[in-house]
């Protein structure tokens, strides 16, 4: 069912600005006057940025984690590109990796600002690039709209600025980029990745063996695809951020949720002309209801504020939704997952939250985040076919397992 943006009702009891409902009426206008409705298609690619020396390892990690399983990878000037499949029509996982163990761009700089991004000075969360019928208008649209591309001389990235995708600078609500292309992504030729790069054999056996592992294990097929992935950003740039990354895409808002416990709000953007979130994956926004400095007066929890503070805005966490169902013995199919992967050595945050007995509702539960690419990976399982995004009860249980992280975390940096 195709959702029509401009007489959609938001959901949710977060309440929003009269300047936030106005301009993202005007948006939603102007992206259909302007032509981008037409042109702009579903999410085709997902770009993280790793550490030098971290690429094998984070690849593994993503085998072990998820259904993404490598098709190719190149080599261009600066980085290697390795291209992950899921299924077909869900979007790519790139995964990029520095070359140099020196190699520094925008996002070393970005990261050397936080005290818990620094240590991983090269990785982040770089940003989804969207089908688009036509790269040269897209971009033109969009600069008449203020939206700031990435040109030759601004990075050292040829992907970036000479290849198949155009994308813009990194948003300074989010440090995400937005890239568009208009080529097919699985051709690498068009896509100018760069130069085939040859893997190393034992590194490629080891791929395999942790595939083997997880079609044996039945965690692939049993965990999908992705369902949504969530920024953080900071409480008084939640509705600047989210109109924003609605001016650049045809996504959807679909409503905001007051987490008040944790003092935040949950806020979802999707895609309203896909029947199934993973071809195209939710855009999550969280924010603090309140600044971090006028909590000092209320004293209330805020750890979504504080991994801003900690991190830099970024990309938080991403969700791969598990199938509904009960494995052998009547486990539930995330709970069979997470203890299967946590017999791996995989680190979870608390335990599921949510209970699936005989009504719709959803179980759901985060990872410890990535040594390599910094995210969490979320686990989602929508039982009896529920038909909400999400629960305020578990995103507040979930919210405060992603504190813990963090204090984790400090241990490590500061001890
Ligand atoms: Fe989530």
């Amino acid at each position: 069912m195709t959702i029509n943006p401009m007489q959609y009702t938001p959901k949710g009891d977060k309440k929003n600005s009269e300047f936030f409902d106005t301009y993202r009426q005007k948006i939603y206008e102007r992206r259909s006057a302007a032509g981008l409705e037409q042109l702009l298609g579903d999410m085709r690619g997902i770009v993280i940025q790793v550490q030098h020396g971290d690429a094998m390892a984070y690849l593994r990690e993503l085998y072990l984690m998820g259904p993404y399983r490598l098709s190719a990878s190149y080599e261009n000037a600066t980085h290697r590109l390795f291209i992950l499949i899921s299924q077909p029509e869900f979007p790519r996982l790139i995964v990029m990796e520095p070359r140099d163990r020196n190699y520094v761009d925008d996002i070393t700089m970005l990261n050397r600002l936080y005290p818990l991004a620094s240590k991983k000075r090269n990785a982040r969360y770089v940003g989804e690039i969207f089908q688009t019928a036509d790269v040269e208008a897209t971009r033109c649209v969009l600069e008449s709209h203020s939206i700031r591309f990435n040109y030759h001389h601004e990075t050292k990235n040829p992907f970036y600025t000479d290849s198949g995708v155009v994308f813009t600078f990194p948003s300074d609500y989010t440090g995400n980029r937005v890239g568009y292309c208009q080529m097919n992504i699985d051709d690498a030729e068009a896509m100018q990745y760069g130069d085939p790069l040859e893997m190393n054999a034992a590194d490629l056996a080891h791929l395999e063996e942790i595939a083997e592992f997880a079609k044996s294990e039945r965690l692939n097929p049993l965990v999908l695809g992705i369902d949504h992935m969530a920024t953080r950003v900071l409480a008084g740039e939640r509705e600047d951020a989210i109109l924003e990354f609605l001016t650049m895409s045809r996504y959807y808002f679909w409503g905001a949720y007051n987490i008040s416990a944790m003092n935040s709000s949950t806020n979802v953007t999707r895609n309203g002309n896909v029947d199934d979130d993973k071809r195209s994956p939710a855009k999550v926004f969280t924010a603090n209801n309140i600044p971090s400095f006028v909590n000092s007066f209320e004293h209330l929890p805020m750890p979504t504020e504080d991994f801003v503070r900690n991190f830099g805005r970024r990309m938080h966490h991403i969700a791969y939704e598990v199938l509904d169902g009960d494995h052998r013995g009547g486990e539930k199919n995330v709970d069979y997952v997470v203890n299967t992967l946590m017999e791996k050595g995989i680190q979870f945050l608390a335990h599921v939250v949510g209970e699936c007995l005989d009504d719709p509702n959803l179980k759901q539960i985060f990872s410890k985040h990535s040594a390599y690419s910094v995210l969490i990976t979320e686990y989602v399982e929508r039982c009896h076919g529920y038909e909400g995004f999400f629960t305020k009860s578990n995103v507040a249980s979930l919210t405060a397992a992603a504190g813990e992280d963090e204090r984790y975390d400090h241990g490590h940096v500061f001890d």
